[in-house]
């Protein structure tokens, strides 16, 4: 792996603190960051570079996945860190912030290898991409990455202008977006499932399957983001971004070869088979909804418009359920369907798959039994498992459902900060949004921002703390399906 200097815009933040920082302690700490590594953090206050080590230390205390080692690893990654005071408007700060990076490449001995991350505020990618190629930075002997994270614009025209200005100053195969959930392990392992087995894989499509339920919802509420989340909705926030790639990857066909260019060659073509909506269209196939009060385990919740700092007369969704068709050989004719939403009964993102169910009109209907449909549930947060529904005699000799189970240890699971962000030091960029995929996604979801935005598509209300509005159910009965684990 190369030497490199991996230069964080938004150093002093939360994203930083959170996930960034022990991503890096967590990869250096299983000896999967480069030999020579230089990490510049960026920020606006003056802060000196043993105060701010000192703080990067306090966020690994606080946040990394695994107590801190020996004082000695610690501090040998702590000293690896530099900070810098950065007014990003001011093109002498970014000159300033060239002369840091050749003095630690020459103090390391390291070649000219530069990733920029940019944890900052989507308005300001623009100007830090400018600069970066004004000032000379991205002018280099060696490579340079620049990672990105959503939202990527908030609706196609702007992801596009967004786009051509990036590209200004970097390639796109230099372009590195995050969408953390192609950084969850479950997500990662989705190709593995279906290649490495046979039985899934000659499963794996619309002869055998049903139906597909791709959930994630979450019990929190709009917390500390009312600004940003009253102009976002479930729509911008999880869905144009989270839940198509989900999409893409559970409906992906895979050669033998897995490479990134395949990869993202097989999740451009689910986009472009998924069926288009008009926005007349949408209110059939698409619910939107928002949190009323509630209860959750006893307490008390909110409403979404008594939340603090969001207007008692906001039509934003904080739900979002949805009726896919994928036409393509492998789908055509199954519905995908995708729903998002905060303050719902549990924190659970997965995909189920139900099969078609033959025997139901069978022999053991005739002796009036049951026979649930097999189900395959691929849960990816908060637990990693995957199980397998079958139906079984119990010991009345009567036919019920029985798991079949893999559980992973979750303590061993690396974060999926630190998954992508490996990647993007190695260069794979496998795991990371094309531009295409973007656009595609944007393509697809604008006339649903628009009928949003004129009200053509009712708001339903819902009660915090359970599973969404009715009208989310209705979307499944309407052909003959329900949710499945919701209880
Ligand atoms: C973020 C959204 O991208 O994903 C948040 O902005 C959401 O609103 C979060 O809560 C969910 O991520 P996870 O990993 O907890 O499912």
């Amino acid at each position: 792996m190369d030497s490199m200097s991996f230069v964080l815009f938004g150093g002093t933040g939360d994203l930083a603190k959170r996930k960034i920082y022990p991503a890096l302690y967590n990869l250096f700490i299983d000896q999967k960051m480069p030999k020579s590594f230089s990490i510049i953090g960026l920020g606006r206050k003056e802060i000196s570079d043993k105060e701010f080590q000192l703080q990067v230390k306090q966020s690994l205390q606080t946040f990394s996945r695994r107590a801190l080692e020996s004082d000695e690893k610690t501090q040998a990654f702590l000293e690896s860190i530099r900070y810098h005071q950065l007014d990003i408007t001011k093109k002498e700060g970014f000159l300033d912030l060239l002369n840091l990076v050749k003095k630690r490449e020459l103090e390391l001995n390291i070649p000219e290898n530069r990733l920029f991350y940019l944890s900052v505020a989507p308005e300001l990618f623009e100007t830090i991409a400018f600069n970066i190629k004004d000032s000379g930075l991205g002018t280099t002997k060696g490579w340079k990455r620049l990672i990105i994270e959503k939202p990527f614009g908030r609706d196609l025209k702007s992801a596009r202008d967004l786009n051509e200005k990036l590209s200004k100053s970097f390639n796109e195969d230099e372009i590195y977006r995050i969408d953390h959930y192609l950084g969850k392990p479950m997500v990662q392992n989705l190709e593995a499932l279906e290649l490495a087995n046979p039985v899934l894989q000659a499963l794996w499509n619309n002869q055998f399957i049903a139906n597909v339920q791709i959930t994630a919802s979450e019990t929190v509420g709009v917390e500390e983001r009312a600004g940003y989340y009253d102009n976002a909705g479930a729509i911008r926030d999880m869905f144009q971004n989270h839940m198509l790639q989900l999409l893409m990857m559970t409906a992906m066909h895979l050669p033998k070869n897995v490479t990134t260019d395949e990869v993202r060659t097989e999740k451009r073509k689910v986009l472009e088979a998924l069926r288009p909506m008009t926005k007349d269209e949408v209110t059939s196939h698409v619910v939107r909804g928002q949190y009323a009060a509630g209860e959750q385990n006893g307490k008390k919740l909110l409403g979404y418009k008594q939340e603090p700092g969001i207007d008692i007369s906001s039509q934003n969704d904080t739900f979002v359920a949805a009726r896919l068709w994928i036409d393509n050989s492998f789908w055509k004719g199954i519905p995908f369907y995708i729903r998002t939403g905060k303050r719902l009964k549990e924190k659970s993102t997965r995909i189920v798959f139900e099969f078609k169910n033959p025997m139901q009109d069978d022999l053991y209907k005739k002796r009036n039994e049951l026979v649930g449909p097999n189900l395959l549930v691929i849960e990816i947060n908060p637990s990693e498992r995957v199980s397998f529904y079958l139906n079984s005699k119990n010991i009345d000799g009567k036919i019920e459902p029985v798991r079949a189970d893999y559980l992973a240890n979750a303590a061993d699971q690396p974060e999926a900060y630190e998954l992508l962000v490996h990647d993007a030091i190695r260069g794979d960029a496998k795991f990371f949004a094309h531009w295409k995929e973007v656009e595609l996604a944007w393509q697809f979801v604008q006339p649903i921002l628009e009928a949003f935005e004129e009200n053509l598509t009712p708001l339903h209300s819902y009660k915090a703390g359970l599973f969404g509005p009715d009208a989310s159910s209705q979307l499944l009965a309407e052909d003959g399906f329900k949710w499945w684990l919701d209880s």
